[in-house]
């Protein structure tokens, strides 16, 4: 694997530990069933999945877990209960039947793509009534531009250049927009912030830069 590939997926690694608590704290809004009991033998799909070990827990508990994404950078352990499948993530909604999936994660791969429009009506048809969608990304303003692009990749180099292309950002007002028009409905956006100190993520009020959110069907 090239360095630079390392850089790339390197620091996706910090926000596993934000994004578990981050849906332990959004299902126990929900209901006050476990993590374990919320996951266990539902359907999970991970959109742009990278390495696919985030999917690893939910595995280990018992959910059926599937990850795709264009590049085999897949790093986990054979599991039973978790395939990993090299694919177009577009092209291979178009193959699932509709209201299949209990849960969809889409971390931090919405600022990659370009047509977030059909993978919100893709979303809309493969999950099922009631299943949620976990998705994080980076905001689109002048901030993210100044902080998530020119600092992190042109100044620290705490990622390969052109990592992202400011366009394909996602406001908060475009989350808003795409799933008004596929009704869907957001449960909760919370702001994300690096700590470089700790080299952790937290939750935060400012949602300017990454944030991350939780929607339902
Ligand atoms: C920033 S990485 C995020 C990886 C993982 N979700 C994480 O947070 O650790 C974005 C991933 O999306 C994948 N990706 C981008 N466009 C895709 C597409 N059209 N279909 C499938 N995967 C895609 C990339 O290959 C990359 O692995």
């Amino acid at each position: 694997m090239s360095t630079d590939k390392e850089k790339y997926y390197q620091p996706l690694k910090l926000m596993l530990p934000i994004r578990y608590q981050y849906m332990k704290k959004i299902m126990l809004s929900k209901n006050k069933d476990t993590f374990e009991i919320n996951f266990k033998n539902k359907k999970i799909l991970d959109i742009g999945t990278g390495t696919g070990e985030f999917l690893e827990i939910f595995a280990d508990i018992g959910a059926n877990c599937l990850g795709v994404d264009t590049i085999d950078n897949f790093k986990v352990k054979k599991h039973k209960k978790l395939k990993l499948v090299k694919a177009d993530l577009y092209q291979y909604l178009e193959t699932i039947p509709k209201n299949y999936f209990d849960y969809i994660f889409c971390f931090e791969v919405m600022e990659h793509l370009d047509d977030k429009k059909k993978l919100f009506k893709l979303i809309k048809k493969t999950l099922k009534n009631k299943g949620i969608l976990f998705m994080s990304t980076i905001n689109k303003n002048i901030i993210s531009k100044i902080f998530a692009i020119g600092l992190a990749e042109n100044i620290f180099k705490l990622l390969p250049k052109n990592t992202h292309e400011y366009d394909l950002l996602m406001p908060i007002e475009e989350l808003e927009k795409l799933c008004g028009d596929n009704n869907l409905s957001i449960i909760d956006v919370t702001g994300l912030k690096y700590n470089p100190l700790f080299k952790n993520f937290n939750f935060s009020s400012f949602q300017s830069l990454n944030y991350i959110s939780a929607i339902e069907n």
